[in-house]
């Protein structure tokens, strides 16, 4: 496959990796085994997503709600997690991506933040992508939290606008999401960028995340590609 190169820029992919519990399922394999097919697809996806010059990747990991999951699953994916970052560290490096993390990753296990903040220090430099996952995080209890801060220092109303209100984010300065990508036959957004995907287009697909693959996330930017974005213009 080649890159991209005749299609519309898409800067920002944000996805919602869903169906490992039920791809897992379908095979008589432990939810465990669902999760750890699911670690595979996603590294895979970053390489691919990188390979196809898109500069800003969102993986939704750990939603604040799934805390609510039973606390053997919450300990397994923080396990994953942690491996998955051990593991991909190096690869991180070579490929010049830079980790950073979006929610309220403060509350998450002490080794979890350990090596969250290890890899995104020693991936700090990368300039070719940036790779975000989404950890504890909940994009009302963003925004919630966005407007306690700006209260707390005092902001004036007239000099909030969206531009001083987007650098409360935990997305800070980065671009919205062009694409928000659900798998596993799912229409919902689950709290996941409320603020930021504005004007995103949407793009679902019935593939368990497990079975998703490069030749998947091919169709879907060329699904995007062949969107009319008008931003409630008339278009041309
Ligand atoms: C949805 O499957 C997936 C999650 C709860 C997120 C966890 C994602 C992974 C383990 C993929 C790996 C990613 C990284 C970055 C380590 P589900 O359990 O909701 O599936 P179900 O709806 O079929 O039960």
């Amino acid at each position: 496959m080649g890159e991209n190169t005749d299609l519309p820029p898409l800067t920002h992919l944000a996805i919602i990796m869903d169906g490992n519990g039920r791809w897992a399922k379908q095979r008589g394999l432990s939810r465990g085994e669902g999760h750890k097919a699911g670690t595979e697809t996603a590294k895979e996806i970053v390489k691919e997503c990188r390979r196809q010059g898109i500069s800003y990747l969102t993986l939704y990991a750990f939603s604040r709600e799934n805390w609510s999951r039973p606390k053997n699953e919450v300990n397994f994916l923080f396990d994953l997690l942690t491996q998955f970052l051990q593991q991909e560290e190096s690869s991180l490096l070579e490929q010049s991506i830079k980790l950073n993390v979006l929610g309220d990753w403060q509350k998450l296990p002490f080794s979890v933040r350990q090596v969250v903040k290890y890899v995104c220090n020693r991936t700090a430099g990368g300039d070719q992508m940036t790779l975000n996952l989404a950890l504890n995080y909940s994009g009302r209890e963003e925004i919630v939290k966005a407007c306690r801060e700006i209260v707390s220092q005092g902001v004036s109303p007239e000099d909030l606008d969206e531009s001083v209100f987007r650098s409360y984010l935990t997305t800070g300065e980065q671009p919205d999401p062009d694409l928000i990508l659900r798998t596993s036959g799912e229409y919902r957004l689950s709290n996941y960028l409320v603020f930021q995907a504005a004007y995103a287009e949407f793009y679902f697909t019935q593939k368990y995340w497990p079975d998703f693959d490069a030749s998947e996330l091919q169709k879907a930017l060329e699904d995007f590609a062949n969107r009319q974005r008008r931003y409630g213009g008339i278009g041309e």
